[in-house]
């Protein structure tokens, strides 16, 4: 990692997107306190998905990331972790099946509280005040109180991150994660009437489970079958918590970022001599880069060497979020500036961020017709060019949520306004996000399909 690097370099640099808190010796004070709190996640913990990320680059893993856009204080349930957990369980065995390689299960979870911002400011009938952050900057009130940076709220998304990070790790290894009980559940999906394309591919895996029962495959002989390992990842985008929470690691003496395992740089904050891309560069986490339309080639070369100079694989994770029909003209030239560089990166399709609209009836919301487009989009260019196509992260709940349109159980705009009750982005529900594990797996079967064919 960077010689001389330290946690704190990233505030002599020009920074985005972060709060100008009003009351500096109560930042000091949160930063204290943080900085005594144990780390979340622990260095080895990060390394391993490190290695899982190397074998995603070179196409022996495929990389499943997802969650909220943005967790909220109110919304903090067992109930709604378990419900995420449980369709990212679903659509990882879907997966699998498709890619016939591991799936790396990655969360938007126990971390993901601060949103980048279009707009400094909102303005409802009138009144105009400073935009919505995430919960561990503001509040979601639209009162002149709520929108006031506050500190302390940095305390309680650590609180809630620690316990949600403790129930995931619980339901990885306590026996929710028994691939049987979570195929039971993808089955019942299937048999939905309207699901009914997806039948054939479900029963394909139930016989692949009977058969690996049968060969004496199970729970009972084989951890694989009964637990997961799940990992999480934010956007690090308030960079004192980030810097509170970096600790050094004991066994290998180099900084990491204790506040998740993978973190990423958002597609706003990504200015190469800005404070997020020096901050990233120094924790040796997993570190993921957003992708959009106005990312220059020049710019992600400087990027891939400030971030990854040691050309280590499983390091950068690129998110490739250009909008559906745009993929083709933005993917494509930064696909072969990696190759020419030689650089080794995982690449991954956030279908969801360049594909937010707003409907007739004004609701914020995507059309799960251009989230998939841009996924198959996505699969083409790294067909055409020879590259592999890694993984894909998707915002989404386990709830039964009406946020984005389409769908077998279609969503019309209409029903936005029913179950709308996303903190910021509009995510996906257990069912569309089903749909679109099961349409991610039959491309990934019909590109191996291609592969075995081209190898006759
Ligand atoms: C996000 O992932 O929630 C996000 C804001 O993405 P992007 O930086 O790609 O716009
Ligand atoms: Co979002």
């Amino acid at each position: 990692m960077t010689k001389g690097w330290t946690k704190s370099d990233w505030r002599t640099k020009p920074r985005v997107q972060m709060p100008e808190y009003p009351d500096a010796a109560a930042v000091a004070g949160v930063e204290a306190t943080l900085s005594r709190m144990p780390p979340l996640v622990f260095a080895g913990e990060a390394r391993k998905l490190k290695q899982k990320l190397a074998a995603v680059s070179e196409g022996r893993a495929f990389l499943l990331q997802g969650g909220d856009c943005a967790e909220s204080f109110s919304e903090f349930s067992a109930d709604n972790i378990r419900d995420t957990f449980r369709v990212l369980l679903q659509m990882a065995v879907v997966l699998t099946y498709g890619a016939k390689v591991p799936v790396v299960k990655v969360g938007r979870m126990a971390g993901q509280f601060a949103k980048p911002r279009s707009a400094a400011t909102e303005t409802v009938k009138g009144v105009e005040l400073p935009s919505y952050r995430g919960d561990i900057i503001n509040g979601f009130d639209f009162t002149p109180e709520a929108r006031i940076p506050d500190p302390a709220r940095m305390l309680q998304a650590y609180t809630q991150a620690a316990a949600s990070l403790n129930l995931l790790r619980a339901f990885s290894t306590g026996g929710f994660a028994d691939i049987h009980r979570v195929h039971s559940w993808t089955l019942g999906f299937a048999e939905d009437d309207k699901a009914e394309r997806y039948r054939e591919l479900s029963n394909r895996i139930g016989d692949a489970l009977d058969f690996m029962n049968a060969a004496g495959v199970n729970a009972d002989t084989t951890s694989a079958m009964s637990t997961v390992d799940f990992y999480t990842s934010h956007e690090a985008l308030l960079l004192e918590y980030e810097e509170a929470l970096c600790r050094v690691d004991s066994t290998s003496g180099l900084p990491i970022a204790g506040s998740g395992h993978l973190i990423w740089i958002g597609d706003r904050t990504r200015q190469p001599d800005g404070a997020h891309v020096e901050f990233c560069k120094g924790v040796q986490n997993p570190i993921g880069l957003k992708c959009g339309p106005s990312l220059e080639v020049d710019d992600l070369k400087v990027l891939i060497e400030k971030l990854n100079p040691e050309n280590e694989a499983g390091r950068l994770t690129l998110i490739a979020r250009f909008g559906a029909g745009k993929v083709g003209d933005h993917l494509p030239k930064l696909v072969r500036a990696v190759q020419e560089m030689g650089a080794r990166v995982a690449w991954t399709c956030d279908p969801m961020h360049g594909n937010t609209i707003k409907s007739a009836s004004g609701f914020k919301t995507r059309p799960f017709e251009s989230v998939l487009r841009e996924v198959r989009e996505f699969f083409a260019v790294h067909n055409a060019e020879g590259t592999i196509p890694g993984g894909v992260h998707f915002e989404m709940t386990g709830k039964d949520v009406t946020e984005c349109t389409g769908g077998v159980r279609a969503v019309t705009d209409g029903d936005l306004s029913s179950r709308y009750h996303t903190a910021c982005d509009p995510r996906l529900n257990a069912s569309q996000s089903l749909e679109l594990a099961f349409l991610v797996a039959e491309e990934l079967s019909s590109r191996h399909g291609m592969q075995r064919a081209a190898a006759l």
